[in-house]
């Protein structure tokens, strides 16, 4: 079995990339030098545009210094020493744009067409994908007309939006208007680098394990494995940003990877409360991914007090049960047309023949077997890298890349098992003329 992949060290989906960050006047303004220096970190080119308002909330030299080129503003738009208009060479410069944070105005200028900024200018020229993450006082979020401009957004090709959270506002007001954190934009630009914007989850719901369990010894000891909950993790959020609606149940993480907003994340410790989540959460899933690494044994019964050094290694040997494997329960409850995707960690040499076995003893539809002994792939990485196996005798291998990219293409492969959805419409499409399937159900005959 090929366990060494022998490829080059896998790069980040940013490095090289041309990102063009359009800034927008919000006071979540001031965290975009963060975003522009990690950017610059990671390898990619970076340019900025301030709008006017941003221009006074947040230092354009500042922004210059730190992506290493001139940042724009209105002042340079229409300049009688470029040869061509500025708004397009930067539109047609971008490979990725990051429009954060996003205005009102600038939402309003985008939706209805108006290009009197630079900011606006570009994205009406822009035909690149672009990360959007609005930031606004929480009454002007929820006002009728950033609203239903914001809804019509939804609809338009390209667009990764990052809608805002909730917390404490630079107004006072604690609620709904809070930008994503930088890291989220981060994450929200690698996954466009690695994927792209479409969104073909949404009208799914996924189910995703994460991390490792933890089965008490005594209330001062357990048994647990180094997962971070990485791997898991990183499919729930390409999931999310995909469009599904996502379950994450998962064990105590170690990975530093801060969470979207809108994924419902369930935090358990034992294996035992993992199968009741996961049972509970089963019903009306299209697809489970079971990403934990759920530990093997427990004590049938852990002890009620702490254990004395002696007393615990005079206990070792005896008083385990073996856990019940989940994912075999969850694949022998599944209703029709829901997907399941394993997880399989081996090591060494010559282990496909044990794979192979352990796929068809699991009867999950795929299983994505990584070698946890190689130095790009397994618990704690950065990277993954492994062999997917699904129907007929094939195993096609990954090669080493950043978890979000593998939870890129584990995710194509579960949504290839899955039914079509039927096409989403727009609202007001709907509202006009509704189809059967826009029907509310019809009452169940008594
Ligand atoms: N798994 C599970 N319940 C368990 C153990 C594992 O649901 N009690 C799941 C894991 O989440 C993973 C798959 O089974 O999706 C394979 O896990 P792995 O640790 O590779 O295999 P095991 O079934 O534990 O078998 P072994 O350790 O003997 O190789």
């Amino acid at each position: 079995m090929r366990t060494d992949p022998g490829a080059a060290a896998p790069s980040d989906p940013l490095a090289g990339r041309r990102i063009l960050v359009l800034i927008s006047g919000s006071i979540a303004a001031v965290k975009l030098p963060l975003v522009v220096s990690a950017l610059i970190r990671r390898g990619a080119e970076v340019r900025c545009v301030v709008s006017p308002a941003a221009a006074r909330l947040v230092s354009p030299v500042a922004l210059a210094s730190l992506s290493r080129r001139p940042c724009h503003s209105d002042e340079d738009a229409w300049n009688p020493a470029s040869p061509r208009p500025l708004h397009v060479e930067l539109a047609e410069w971008a490979e990725l744009v990051l429009l954060a944070p996003l205005s009102a105005s600038t939402l309003g200028r985008w939706v209805h067409g108006i290009g009197d900024t630079l900011v606006a200018a570009v994205l009406l020229a822009c035909e690149a994908p672009v990360l959007v993450a609005p930031a606004m006082n929480t009454a002007m979020w929820a006002s009728p007309g950033v609203a239903a401009n914001w809804q019509i957004l939804q609809h338009w090709p390209r667009l990764l939006p990052l809608p805002p959270g909730s917390g404490l506002l630079a107004c006072d007001r604690i609620g709904d208007g809070r930008m994503a954190e930088p890291e989220r934009l981060l994450l929200g630009l690698e996954s466009l680098a690695c994927w792209g914007w479409h969104r073909d989850w949404l009208g799914r719901r996924l189910l995703v394990s994460a991390g490792p369990t933890r089965e008490p010894l005594d209330p001062a000891r357990c048994l647990t494995n180094p997962s971070t909950g990485l791997m898991g993790l990183s499919l729930a959020q390409a999931a999310l940003l995909r469009g599904a609606e996502v379950d994450l149940v998962h064990g105590p993480l170690a990975a530093p990877v801060a969470l979207l907003e809108g994924l419902r994340v369930h935090p358990i410790q034992t294996a035992s409360e993992m199968e009741q989540s996961l049972l509970a959460l089963q019903p009306g899933a299209s697809a489970i991914a079971m990403a934990a690494a759920v530990a093997d044994h427990r004590r049938a019964t852990p002890a009620a007090t702490k254990l004395s050094k002696q007393a615990l290694e005079a206990s070792l040997g005896q008083g385990w049960e073996t856990v019940p494997d989940l994912l075999a329960g969850l694949v022998a409850r599944r209703p029709p047309g829901q997907a399941i995707l394993g997880f399989a960690a081996y090591s060494g040499d010559h282990a496909m023949a044990e794979v192979r076995a352990k796929f068809a003893r699991k009867g999950c539809d795929l299983l994505f077997a990584n070698p946890i002994d190689q130095p790009q792939a397994g618990f704690a990485s950065a990277t993954n890298a492994g062999w997917l196996l699904g129907s007929g005798d094939g195993a096609t291998w990954f090669d080493p890349a950043p978890k979000l990219s593998i939870a890129h293409r584990l995710l194509s492969a579960l949504g290839d098992r899955l039914e079509p959805v039927p096409a989403l419409r727009p609202p007001e499409e709907v509202a006009r003329n509704p189809g059967p399937q826009d029907r509310p159900p019809a009452a169940a005959a008594p």
